[in-house]
Order: structure tokens, then sequence, then C-alpha cells
């Protein structure tokens, strides 16, 4: 059996910017999926999930792949088969400690998990640019021009400031860092808020324009000032990159509501993360106070957890 797991992941600034070409900073989180591939004789793909039941495709695409759920980890390994040229078929199962529609980059980290065991498993010799492209299959069928951040954060681990088609770039943050998460407890789909900036670029194109530039330039200061460990600015920048966001109209009434009771309870900044319109929001604090934060969260509606930033990006191993 082949085994691959890989992080999920909390954006720090510059979800949505990064859809249009500018600088996303981005840092893996101690939440992993975990994929355990085999290979067997019959010619289909079965996927068992911890989260979505089960289900069983055929190896050429067809009316089962419509609709969301497990669709696009089959897509990845019906093109890990073609790489392969294999006639047999694969068992996939997966578990996932990412909550699902949550802005955590579950989807990524389970596809990448997904494309490096079905590539082992298969023999594959795949660089890990290879593993990104494979997982990108099905990032592409999930979400709405999907810029990549994901699948590259969960593949390479620790923090990164991501620039679409740029060379990736690692981001220095202070060891041991914690980052205090609040679920809004509504889902919501990634395509969805990415269609919504999308109609507003068009629609309002100088407020488009101007936020952009606003959160493109937060992004790439506080990249700075979290390498210099000076968290009071980067509070202050998550803040601003919350209004920003605001702006373009990916937040909520309980998303707004969830940063303001961690402010209120001496965050030093917070913001939502990850697509908006649901999902969660990330809160940092000083060191040590992650619990009274986590109580004023959950004080405003909001279910609270606490994650450190993972050095740890995708791990494989067979047994
Ligand atoms: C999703 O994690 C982040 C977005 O910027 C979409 C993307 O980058 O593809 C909203």
């Amino acid at each position: 059996m082949y085994h691959s797991s890989a992080p999920g992941k909390v954006i720090l600034s510059g979800e949505h910017s990064v859809v249009y070409g500018h600088p996303c900073l981005v840092t893996a989180i101690s939440l992993r999926s975990l994929a355990s591939v085999e290979v067997i004789p019959e010619g289909i793909i079965e996927i068992i999930s911890d989260k979505l039941g089960s289900q069983i495709f055929n190896t050429v695409e067809g009316p089962s792949d419509e609709g969301q759920g497990l669709a696009p980890i089959a897509s990845v390994a019906r093109s890990a088969l073609e790489g392969a040229d294999a006639k047999n078929g694969l068992r996939i199962r997966i578990e996932s400690e990412i909550p699902l529609g949550a802005g955590l980059g579950s989807s990524a980290s389970v596809l990448v998990a997904v494309a490096s065991a079905c590539s082992n498993a298969l023999s594959l010799k795949l660089t890990p640019g290879d593993i990104a492209e494979l997982a990108s299959v099905g990032e592409r069928r999930a979400h709405l021009k999907p810029s990549g951040v994901d699948v590259n954060i969960a593949l390479r681990g620790g923090a990164i400031l991501f620039r679409r088609g740029g060379p990736l770039e690692r981001a220095e943050y202070p060891k041991g860092m914690k980052l205090v998460l609040g679920s809004s407890g509504s889902p919501r789909r990634t395509a969805d808020m990415v269609k919504r900036v999308a109609d507003l670029a068009e629609s309002s194109r100088d407020l488009f324009s101007l936020s952009m530039r606003a959160i493109s330039g937060i992004t790439t200061r506080m990249s700075a000032a979290l390498a210099e460990s000076d968290m009071a600015s980067v509070g202050s920048l998550m803040l601003l990159n919350h209004l920003a966001l605001s702006l373009l109209g990916v937040s909520s009434e309980s998303l707004d509501k969830l940063v303001n009771s961690a402010i209120s309870g001496n965050a030093l900044g917070a913001k939502l993360t990850g697509a908006g319109g649901g999902g969660c929001i990330v809160a940092i604090t000083p060191p040590g106070d992650e619990q009274d934060v986590s109580q004023w969260i959950e004080g405003a509606g909001g279910v609270p957890f606490v994650v450190s930033v993972s050095a740890e990006g995708m791990r494989s191993w067979s047994d």
C-alpha cells in the first residue's frame, strides 16, 4: 500500500488577488489529509473517503463524473493511470483532519496526497512540479481558474510568498507560530466566491483595481513583518486585509462578527481566510493568549481551534 499525506493551509494575505497575478502569503498548518492507494486488477477507480462516502468511477470519464464530490479525485487517478499506460485500476482511501469548505485547503491537500500516492503506486517517477500539475487536474475540476496557491503549499509546507506562474519564494516566520481559527459554520464553494470577484471586476472596475492594489501592498509588507517577527504589524495588516476583502464583497456578517470578537479578545489581528463568504477567520495572538481569543470567538458563535504553522509539506511512504 502506498501512502502520502499533505497539509492544509491558511492564507495570511492575498486570497483572490492571487488569482489576478498578485502575491499571496500562505502557511501550511498542522491539520493534514492522508491518501492510501493500492493497484487493483479490475479496471475501475474505487474511492473511499471518510468525509464524502464511497464511489466507483470508470477509468474512462463518463456520467459518474458529473457534480462535485469525489469526481476531482477520480480525474487525478485517471490521469495517473493514463500516464502509466496502465490497464488495471486503483483503490484510494482518504482520511482528512481538515474541515471541508472552510477555506483551509482541504481539497488541494487531498488532491496532492492522492496524486503522490497514485504516482508511487504506479511507479511513475514524478518530480514535485509534476505532482503539482497532476493534483491541479483535480483542482481545475473543483474550482474556477485556481491560482495554484493551495496545491503548492500542500506540496511544500512551511510558508511561501506565492505568485501565479512566478518562482516560488520561501517566506520566513517565527518558529512555533500558532494561529487561532474560527469557523463560521457555513460552508461555501470557492468557485462561487471567485466568480463574485470576477463579476465585480466587470461591474466596478475602479473599486476592484483599488482593492487589488491595496491587498498586493499589504501582502508584501506582511511578508517582511513576518520575517522580522513583528507580529503587531502583521496583525494590523491582517485587519486592513479583511477590510479590503470586504470591499471585494467576500466577507459576511458572521465573518465580520468573528473578526471583531477576536480583536475584542486582544488578538493582534484577524481576517477571513480563503475564499470567504463563509468558512473561517484566522487570528494571531501574543504567545499564550490563544485560549482567551478562542473564548471570544466562541462567544460570538464561532467554533475556535488552534493550529500551528507546519514546516512539513507532502510526505510519502509504503508498507
Ligand atoms: C483559495 O484558497 C484562494 C483563492 O484565492 C482562490 C485561488 O487562489 O485559486 C480564493
